[in-house]
């Protein structure tokens, strides 16, 4: 069993992208300029925010943090994305989700300047990820894409079951792994809430992508031997012995499951670190399209 090391790969690439930073600046370019919008105090997203801000300034970005009240309304949120889009000096930016309930989240993101969106969310950068054209692709998928990658995860011909059809994760992922291609060139199936028979598909998977946010949903019987487990899930459960007060896990049964996989990713350390790596990637990429 080879444990899939987003900690690792992730350190890899953002050194990758510390020295391409170095070689800008050494040539007197503009360094890329990453933007963070959080509208509220929601504790994860402030973790999540927190940490990419961090990862900017560790690689040799330039960054900003634009944390606005909870109370903003959708038009104030409406006329920070229209500044965003009209300031030369940022490459790219997100807006965390998800958004208090008060604004339209499709509103806002589609307000957002195709090319300056490195989550990838807009339709435009959506529909170019379907059509196999150069775009931004979601740091989530994207980051799954590129650990199988760098670990030579065989998905060729392989049955790959998707759990959940989210925007971020579930829907692109089920696209790009049957992508022509490597990785991809997988026969993809999608299951969400209303799939009858879970286990029947799950047990036929040569490769489970799991983005459900249930913890520990997949059990050991319900995968075959040799099976690559891909767990997106990161739920924080309530546990007063924790200092935090709560404990992370997937939406695997690591200790059960990771006995009968031949590759699987940890909660945490997984796809996790992944996700800012390819933001930080993308955000690269927007610098280097832009010049
Ligand atoms: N909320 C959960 N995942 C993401 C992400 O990848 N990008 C943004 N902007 N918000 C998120």
């Amino acid at each position: 069993m080879e444990i899939l090391d987003g900690k690792k790969i992730s350190n890899q690439i953002k050194e990758e992208i510390t020295v391409e930073v170095a070689q800008m600046k050494e040539r007197g370019e503009k360094v890329p300029h990453l933007a963070a919008v959080l509208v509220g105090n929601d504790g994860a997203s402030l973790t999540y925010v927190g940490s990419k801000v961090r990862s900017c300034k560790k690689i040799g970005f330039e960054s900003t943090l634009i944390h606005l009240p909870e109370e903003t309304t959708e038009e104030d949120l409406l006329k920070q994305v229209n500044q965003l889009n009209n300031d030369p000096a940022i490459d790219g930016y997100i807006i965390q989700l998800p958004l208090p309930k008060h604004i339209d989240e499709e509103k806002v993101l589609m307000a957002v300047d195709p090319n300056k969106d490195v989550d990838g969310f807009h339709p435009t950068n959506f529909g170019k990820m379907a059509l196999d054209m150069e775009t931004f692709i979601s740091a989530t998928p994207f980051g799954i894409m590129e650990l199988l990658k760098r670990y030579k995860v065989d998905t060729e011909g392989k049955h790959t079951v998707v759990i959940g059809r989210s925007h971020i994760v579930g829907r692109p992922i089920s696209i790009l792994m049957s992508q022509k291609g490597n990785p991809g060139n997988s026969t993809v199936t999608l299951a969400h809430s209303r799939t009858k028979n879970l286990k029947e598909l799950t047990l036929q998977a040569d490769i489970v992508i799991s983005a459900l946010g249930v913890p520990k949903f997949l059990k050991a019987d319900m995968v075959k031997q040799g099976v690559t487990i891909i767990d997106v899930g990161i739920t924080r459960v309530p546990d007063d012995t924790k200092e935090k007060g709560y404990y992370i896990t997937g939406d695997v049964d690591y200790e059960e499951v990771s006995k009968k996989a031949s590759h699987i990713t940890p909660v945490p350390g997984g796809v996790g670190p992944m996700t800012i790596a390819m933001l930080l990637k993308n955000t690269l990429l927007a610098r280097e399209r832009h010049s």
